[in-house]
């Protein structure tokens, strides 16, 4: 199956089919203790935060998701225009389709033409960026959409789990070490539902990556995705649902990756669900939080305007939790480390990261410190 039809099917499931790991989505354990005394008015919380050399409004980022066929530039469109007005960034989803099809770059463009003042990121998966070609279609899908940078999606499960899949991942991070030097554009390296750990992380900050975009488990799960689209008398067809709960849930990819690393920027990613989760996700230590699949049911269930009232749902919310949480910028909340974690992530973490591992010490100024990781 070509690659831009295999997108419309992922595009008709994720909008008509259950497609979430809601038993991974472990955000609920997740709490940001409440301040009775904000001591500020809600007028005060300024949301705005530095991304890639630009300011957005607030720490959000539309997830790539699309492009390749006409519906899909009417969804990029919409995405962008409103990812502009809100001033937040967005991603374009893998971009193989117009280097296959170069009659399709336009399906693209449409990002940076309805948002030419926001972070805007460019996709390509690891299978395409390791050999001869590799460097260059990093930098073609870099200046086919002039994106601030690069986003290489991490999908082994799903190519895995696809029939068609080319899960060919030998000499990825040597690939991202080469691009972190030589494609002249920042990389950012994102799961796409199956979260990053900690030890990964940190080799990805190694290879020099500008951020690390953890697409936990807990939302679009695409064992899930591709199960609904395999050949149902294939011998296999059962084999992808085995694989539903696989994958580290977002909040502890987040803790983990954000405990690991010191200097990438951290984006919390994965069954982000409202600004309530976003504000959880930067409790834990991201820099920014990402969505994907809300804002796609969004566009579908009433296009532009249904996009624009879920992304001021959003940020009036995330708003709301920083004023409750006594916090009037999003570092501040990330950097008081104030999100206490309860039941299976907080067992998670223990096992993971060390017993004494907490998220919040009084006097800790960063969460990115360490206590006995084994
Ligand atoms: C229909 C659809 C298509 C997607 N296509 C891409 C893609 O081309 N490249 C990519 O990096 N991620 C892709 N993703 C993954 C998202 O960027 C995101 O990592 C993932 O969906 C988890 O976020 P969510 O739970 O908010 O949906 C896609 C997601 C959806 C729902």
């Amino acid at each position: 199956m070509s690659t831009p039809s295999r997108k419309l099917d992922h595009l008709l499931i994720a909008r008509d089919r259950e497609v979430e790991a809601l038993r991974l989505n472990w955000l609920p354990q997740i709490h940001i203790p409440h301040e009775a005394l904000p001591e500020m008015d809600l007028d005060q919380v300024n949301l705005e935060t530095d991304f890639l050399g630009r300011t957005v409004a607030a720490p959000l980022i539309i997830e790539g998701m699309t492009g390749g066929h006409e519906a899909a530039e009417r969804i990029n469109r919409a995405l962008a225009s409103v990812a502009e007005e809100f001033r937040v960034a967005i991603g374009v989803g893998s971009q193989r389709a117009a280097l296959e099809h170069p009659e399709l770059i336009g399906t693209y463009r449409v990002g940076r033409e309805e948002a030419p003042d926001v972070p805007l990121i460019a996709n390509i998966g690891a299978t395409h960026i390791t050999g001869e070609r590799g460097l260059r279609n990093v930098q073609e899908v870099a200046s086919m959409i002039e994106a601030d940078a690069v986003a290489i999606h991490l999908n082994a499960l799903q190519e895995v789990v696809q029939p068609e899949g080319d899960p060919t991942y030998a000499g990825v991070l040597a690939a991202l070490r080469d691009l972190a030097r030589e494609a002249g554009v920042p990389i950012v390296v994102k799961e796409t539902g199956t979260g990053i750990s900690g030890e990964t992380a940190r080799a990805i900050e190694r290879a020099g990556a500008y951020a690390i975009d953890v697409g936990g488990a807990g939302g679009t799960h695409w064992a899930i995705v591709e199960g609904l689209r395999y050949p149902q008398d294939h011998i296999l067809a059962p084999s992808p649902f085995r694989f539903t709960t696989w994958g580290i849930p977002t909040p502890v990819s987040v803790a983990e990756v954000s405990s690991l690393t010191s200097r990438v920027k951290v984006i919390g990613s994965g069954g982000v669900r409202s600004g309530v989760d976003a504000a959880k996700v930067i409790a834990l230590g991201a820099h920014m939080a990402g969505a994907a699949l809300p804002f796609l049911r969004a566009f579908y269930r009433g296009g532009r305007d249904s996009l624009r009232d879920a992304m001021e749902r959003f940020i009036s919310e995330l708003r709301w939790a920083l004023f409750l949480a006594g916090c009037r910028t999003p570092a501040e909340l990330r950097l008081r480390g104030r999100a206490v974690v309860t039941g299976e992530p907080l067992q998670w973490l223990q096992q993971r990261l060390g017993p004494g591992w907490q998220v919040y010490k009084p006097g800790m100024k960063s969460p990115r410190w360490l206590v006995g990781w084994g």
